[in-house]
């Protein structure tokens, strides 16, 4: 079942809409209101873009000992445009190194990275970043830390004020603009920050384990919120987790990283329309708790050995 990318979209197109197409679908708020469609229209122009990892190699050198860490060896990994890819792999596999190199904060002592065919040599605007630590200015109200980008970039005042609206409306914190960082509840927080990288309007989004920090149902609600925008904004989506079962709900396509030096062992292509995914479907489909057990099979064979 383990395949690679190029007969993937064909698959996707089979069971739903294509990922060209944002679905007219709605999102599902924390407190189950919906988001009408396509309320991030006006401040998304950006494409996703395709991503590709090519012989990539990391040592890391031990400032006291002087040892090197060998975290990553020969990486080989092919992203296409509008992707959502999860990884997984073992703790200390050098997911989140791979994940800092492909958003260009730290330099691979080997190797290449392209977005659209530019090679990566240091952090852009076409990628935008959410860490698992809540990466928001407390000094700076809800609506503020989302504009800080775009500030950076000189949006003006009236055009920013409208972006920021509809940033907010498709993380559902109307009503919390005015909040500060202190005020919000950790999952709030986190859709700060989602709403924060995507306010640069990147093509790709990089995600390294970005709901560990909150609690279960908090998590659920941002993992169905995330499948409806990256349903809804073309985003291409290279999101890390220790979780098979949040690989498998979100990705177009699992990546399970083998224990280190981290290389990708096998894809498996989880062939479900965005758009039509829920913890609900993934208890309940024979097919999804069969990729999952395959994931898993494969995940546990690198703990393991
Ligand atoms: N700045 C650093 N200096 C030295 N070694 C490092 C540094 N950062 C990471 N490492 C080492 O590189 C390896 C890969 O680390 P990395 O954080 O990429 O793993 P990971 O797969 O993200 O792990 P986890 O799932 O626990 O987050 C580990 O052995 C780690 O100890
Ligand atoms: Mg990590």
């Amino acid at each position: 079942m383990s395949k690679h990318t190029d007969s993937h979209r064909g698959e996707r197109e089979e069971v739903g809409h294509s990922l060209d197409e944002p679905s007219s679908g709605t999102g599902l708020g924390a407190d189950g209101r919906r988001t009408p469609p396509g309320t991030f229209q006006s401040a998304s122009t950006s494409h996703c873009q395709g991503i590709e990892i090519d012989g990539l190699r990391h040592e890391y050198v031990d400032q006291y000992s002087g040892e090197i860490v060998l975290a990553i060896d020969d990486l080989n990994l092919q992203m296409p445009a509008c992707e959502f890819l999860t990884i997984v792999g073992p703790s200390g596999c050098g997911k989140s190194t791979m994940l800092n190199i492909v958003g260009g904060l730290v330099k691979p002592t080997k190797g290449t990275i392209t977005v659209d065919e530019n090679p990566v040599h240091g952090p852009g605007r076409d990628r935008g970043m959410v860490f698992q630590e809540f990466a928001i200015l407390p000094w700076r109200t809800v609506e503020s830390n989302i504009g800080h980008p775009l500030e950076i970039m000189g949006v003006d005042k009236a055009e920013r004020r409208e972006r920021v609206g509809d940033l907010i409306r498709l993380v559902n914190l109307e009503g919390f603009e005015r909040k500060y960082p202190h005020e919000l509840s950790g999952g709030m927080k986190q859709r700060v920050a989602v709403a924060r990288a995507l306010a640069q309007d990147p093509a790709v989004l990089l995600m390294d384990e970005p709901f560990a920090a909150v609690d279960a149902q908090t998590r659920i609600t941002l993992q169905e919120e995330l499948l409806q925008i990256a349903d809804r904004t073309r985003k291409s989506v290279l999101f890390i987790t220790h979780s098979v079962d949040e690989a498998v709900l979100l990705g177009h396509r699992v990546a399970v990283v083998s224990r280190r030096p981290g290389r990708v062992k096998a894809t498996v292509d989880i062939p479900f329309a965005l758009g039509d995914r829920s913890v609900e479907l993934l208890v309940k489909d024979e097919r999804y708790r069969e990729l999952r057990d395959e994931v898993l099979d494969l995940v546990r064979a690198e703990v393991d050995s």
